[in-house]
């Protein structure tokens, strides 16, 4: 099993001053910066592009940022991502016309690559790419906001791409993302997930050191 990393979604972030949030979150333990992409077509809600990444890593964030693609199509950004300084590009297999070939694009612009399955994805989608992933993010909820309630089902993805990626024998990060709460992390982890992007869980809380401490010991049981 990998390291435990707690990714915050700054997707419920103040943006107003995104600067601090993320220097505050990292400061409270945080891993990774979850990085929300939406292009008010894949998904219903705008969000953020890379001269927002650009501008984190001009801020001074050396913390790994986990880009989340929900764009269509996806390999025109890729390469303006990769040159803003994300370290993790992850997309949907139906917002891209040539899985294989989006992984490889990702790849060989110097990311790491990870592939998202929406609630009702199969996971069969994995079959021939997985070993070439460093990552699959499984959604808890259907993208496009934050503040949804985890999806129970996606218990039993996580056991089945758990068993996967163990068969597989590569050092695959499986990561889930919706409704993922410090009371709820436990059984998340239990299921077999190692990274843990929470949103609304951390950035509503009044501390967030306490609220990531507290994920982090339940994970560690
Ligand atoms: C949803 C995004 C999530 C979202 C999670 O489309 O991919 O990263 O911000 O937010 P919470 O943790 O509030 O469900
Ligand atoms: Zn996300």
């Amino acid at each position: 099993m990998l390291s435990t990393v707690i990714a915050p979604s700054i997707l419920s972030a103040n943006f107003a001053r995104l600067g601090e949030e993320v220097d505050n979150v990292l400061a409270a333990g945080a891993d990774w910066v979850h990085f929300d992409v939406m292009d008010n077509h894949y998904v219903p809600n705008l969000t953020i592009g890379p001269m927002v990444c650009e501008a984190l890593r001009k801020h001074g964030v050396t913390a790994p940022i986990d880009v989340h693609l929900m764009v269509e199509p996806v390999d025109r950004i890729v390469p303006d991502f990769a040159k803003a300084g994300a370290t993790l590009i992850s997309f949907h297999p139906e917002a891209s016309a040539h899985v294989h070939r989006t992984i490889q694009l990702i790849r060989s612009s110097g990311c790491q690559a990870g592939l998202v399955l929406n609630p009702a994805t199969p996971v069969e989608v994995l079959d021939y790419v997985l070993e070439d992933l460093d990552l699959v993010l499984l959604m808890s909820v259907n993208p496009g906001f934050g503040g949804q309630s985890f999806i129970p089902s996606a218990l039993d993805k996580l056991r089945r791409v758990r068993e996967m990626i163990d068969r597989s024998g590569k050092p695959i990060r499986l990561e889930i993302d919706g409704g993922v709460k410090a009371d709820n992390i436990a059984g998340i982890a239990a299921a077999g997930a190692d990274t843990f992007v929470a949103g609304s869980a951390i950035f509503n809380a009044p501390d967030y050191a306490d609220v990531i401490g507290r994920m982090k010991a339940a994970v560690a049981g």
